[in-house]
């Protein structure tokens, strides 16, 4: 049994970190905000630290206050996909993870191993044209204020020398609790299947609980200091997401193509009406560019290979398995 610190620990891919180290028996201490939700945590199984990410000397009285030598690992998963302003995404993402890291070497509680969740947008899209899968050798070209955050995190984890690393760079995300993918089902359910790139769009996806797995699995493991793709290992077109998902739902649909101006109207409007208020959108002018992105197509065999990891979903598996809990959930 190791202890794990997992932060972001309430959030959706979060929720499943905790309870896939629950499963396997770890002690978890579950990093949260004061004002996060913590409707999918079991608080009874876990030790609820509520951090501030934002101040390094909280942070190491934090871990002073705790009655253990150290974290054996740490799972830094607390990011931000969605903000006000871009600058927010390098504050939270960047700067929050060197506070985070810095606090626990300076309290003397630095673990064996950090865990960092990047993202596949620190790589960019693959070539439009070739349409040859992102290769782990490839040189990084984000096209996001979010993916550039999410490089830059990443370039501060290789330099440090203070504790052993890993990243892992997922795909698209998708599983139970997630609401990026109940739009698509809500507009499949209303017999709409909207098309914003070509169907012809290149997709890769990890379903939230072999993503989980992994992670808990790479604790344990002999790999450090590297960077990992995480997808599935498919290569699924937009028509076949459209298509999986009509199947598990059921329904028929209406193609409906929304033109790329339009899209990028609509975002920018959003995302101004949005900062106005102080508030996110879903759809702003970074979401655009990844949305018609036609290659992210991602080679992820090294990942496979380096942690003997076997997903145990495809995209039909666990798109229906998803279905199945929005619509237990009353969500769908
Ligand atoms: N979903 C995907 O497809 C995907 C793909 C690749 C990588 N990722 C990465 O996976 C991680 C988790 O994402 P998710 O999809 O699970 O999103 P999520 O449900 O929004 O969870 C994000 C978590 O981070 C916390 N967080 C956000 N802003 C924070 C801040 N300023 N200070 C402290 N904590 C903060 C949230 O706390 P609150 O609940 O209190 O806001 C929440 O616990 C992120 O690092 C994201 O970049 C996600």
């Amino acid at each position: 049994m190791s202890r794990i610190l997992i932060t972001g620990a309430n959030g959706f891919i979060g929720s499943f970190l905790v309870e896939e180290a629950l499963r396997q028996n770890h002690e978890v201490y579950a990093g949260v905000r004061s004002s996060s939700n913590l409707q999918y945590l079991d608080v009874d199984r876990t030790h609820i630290l509520r951090l501030d990410l934002s101040d390094r000397e909280k942070l190491k009285q934090e871990w002073k206050k705790l009655d253990i030598p150290a974290f054996d690992y740490v799972i830094h998963n607390a990011g931000a996909t969605q903000v006000v302003e871009p600058s927010d995404f390098d504050r939270i993402n960047n700067q929050y993870t060197q506070n985070l890291l810095e606090s626990l070497v300076e309290a003397k509680f630095a673990p064996k191993k950090f865990i960092l969740m990047s993202s596949l947008a620190a790589m960019g899209p693959g070539n439009a044209k070739s349409m040859l899968p992102i290769e782990p050798s490839d040189q990084p070209a984000p096209i996001t204020h979010y993916g550039r955050s999410k490089l830059r995190v990443e370039e501060y984890l290789k330099k440090q020398q203070e504790v052993p690393y890993l990243i892992f760079r997922p795909t698209a995300v998708y599983g139970p609790r997630d609401k990026d993918f109940l739009s698509l089902f809500k507009a499949i359910q209303k017999h709409i299947e909207p098309y914003i790139s070509s169907p012809k769009q290149q997709l890769s996806f990890i379903y939230v609980k072999d993503l989980a797995r992994l992670l808990i699995q790479s604790t344990g493991s002999s790999v450090s200091n590297g960077s990992f793709f995480v997808s599935d290992g498919e290569t699924y077109t937009c028509r076949q997401l459209s298509k999986i998902s009509k199947k598990a739902l059921g329904k028929w649909t209406f193609p409906l193509v929304i033109p790329r101006p339009l899209l990028k109207c609509i975002a920018l409007l959003s995302e101004k009406a949005a900062q106005a208020r102080s508030k996110t959108s879903l759809l702003n002018s970074d979401k655009y560019k990844e949305l018609t992105s036609m290659n992210w197509a991602c080679n992820s065999q090294e990942t496979l290979e380096a942690f003997k990891f076997i997903p145990q979903y495809d995209l039909e598996t666990g798109i229906a398995s998803s279905i199945q809990w929005y619509r237990k959930n009353k969500q769908l």
